[in-house]
């Protein structure tokens, strides 16, 4: 028994000793393994007698399970330390701020052009869009101004390649063309579902037509108030008895919403556009406020003209209406008190983030 001690002792320090899995190993080995101490001594009680035999093979046995549990625990040990080594590697500050994403937000323009098809919306207009690219046609000739016409000078903008006179050739500078494109799917819906041919003019039965179309708009002109791209809004009700009275109560209506304030005059006055007949710009006035007392343009307006009508395909004798156009940007800038167009396209952090909410 004594003899053995000194091994188990020796395997104890060999463990302990050992810095890695290998050495651990070669550790094991030259106690365990097949030439190992103790295999030795296993091998050396083949001449003894069977009574020795039991208990040596008994003291071996301890020793060599003593030797066994040192091994273990000694690999044990070793798998902690290292594990440790990598949890501390890997160590995470769990109390350094997060790193945060900047948050996006809408243009002011866009949330401008969201508070009008909302407020419009809820006046029953259904929101269309159409092409920023624009045939002669919708853009002009359709709206009663021809190709001689004067007033189309006022609207110089860039023209595209290929097009035609009725296929895309320029970048639209109003979106009154969307009076036609809209106002002819209409009328050909309910042509059809009244089973008429879709010849001439149309003047039986339909639903009023009754739309705003926001969009980009495109002209050859810039300075603080004016952009080559800039943002408009059309609205367009057309039906049997639709008047002025008619007109000035929706924008009211929507003026006051858009501003929130009631607090405010609007006035007609009169103007000229080739596409209405009486034709005014709508101004407005606030009755407090950084603005107050100063009269501001914010539309273009008019009773359709019976030769548009008559593009819609409709009989003017049955159908009258009345149309707007007014620019969001200037309705933005009024709204959020922008003081110079540029800002809304520089793309400046600085300005857009002062309006996310
Ligand atoms: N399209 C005109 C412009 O850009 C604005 C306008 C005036 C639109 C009168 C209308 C209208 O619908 O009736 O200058």
């Amino acid at each position: 028994m004594n003899d053995l001690q000194p091994i188990v002792d020796a395997a104890q320090a060999a463990f302990a000793q050992a810095a890695t899995p290998a050495e651990l190993e070669n550790a094991k080995a030259q106690f365990l393994g097949k030439s190992g101490r103790m295999t030795e001594l296993m091998k050396g009680m083949a001449a003894l007698s069977v009574e020795e035999k039991k208990t040596r093979g008994a003291a071996i046995n301890l020793a060599k399970q003593a030797i066994e549990a040192a091994l273990n625990a000694a690999r044990q040990a070793m798998a902690d330390a290292e594990l440790a080594a990598q949890l501390q590697a890997e160590a995470l500050d769990v109390t350094l701020p997060g790193r945060q994403r900047g948050q996006g937000g809408l243009h002011p323009v866009s949330l401008a052009q969201e508070r009008i098809e909302a407020i419009f919306g809820s006046m029953g207009f259904d929101v269309a869009q159409g092409p920023e690219i624009e045939a002669d046609w919708f853009n002009f000739t359709a709206l009663n101004t021809p190709e001689d016409h004067p007033a189309r000078s006022m609207h110089d903008t860039f023209y595209v390649e290929g097009g035609s006179a009725t296929a895309p050739n320029l970048l639209r500078t109003h979106t009154s063309p969307m009076q036609i494109r809209y106002a002819v799917q209409h009328v050909k819906k309910y042509r059809a579902l009244a089973g008429d041919s879709g010849e001439g003019l149309f003047g039986g039965a339909m639903p009023e037509i009754r739309v705003i179309a926001p969009g980009r708009t495109y002209r050859v002109d810039s300075d603080a108030t004016h952009s080559p791209m800039f943002h408009q809004v059309e609205g367009l009700w057309v039906g049997e008895n639709i008047s002025f009275k008619d007109l000035k109560s929706v924008y009211l209506n929507f003026i006051t919403t858009f501003f929130e304030t009631d607090a405010l005059q609007l006035r007609f006055r009169p103007s000229y556009f080739p596409f209405t007949e009486p034709s005014a710009e709508i101004d407005i006035m606030f009755e407090s406020g950084p603005l107050k007392g100063r009269w501001l343009e914010v539309s273009g307006s008019g009773q359709v003209h019976p030769q548009v009508i008559r593009n819609m395909g409709l009989d003017p004798e049955r159908y009258i209406g009345f149309a707007f156009g007014s620019g969001i940007d200037r309705l933005a800038m009024l709204r959020y008190g922008v003081n110079d167009l540029r800002l809304f396209f520089d793309g400046d952090v600085r300005f857009l983030s002062q309006f996310q909410n």
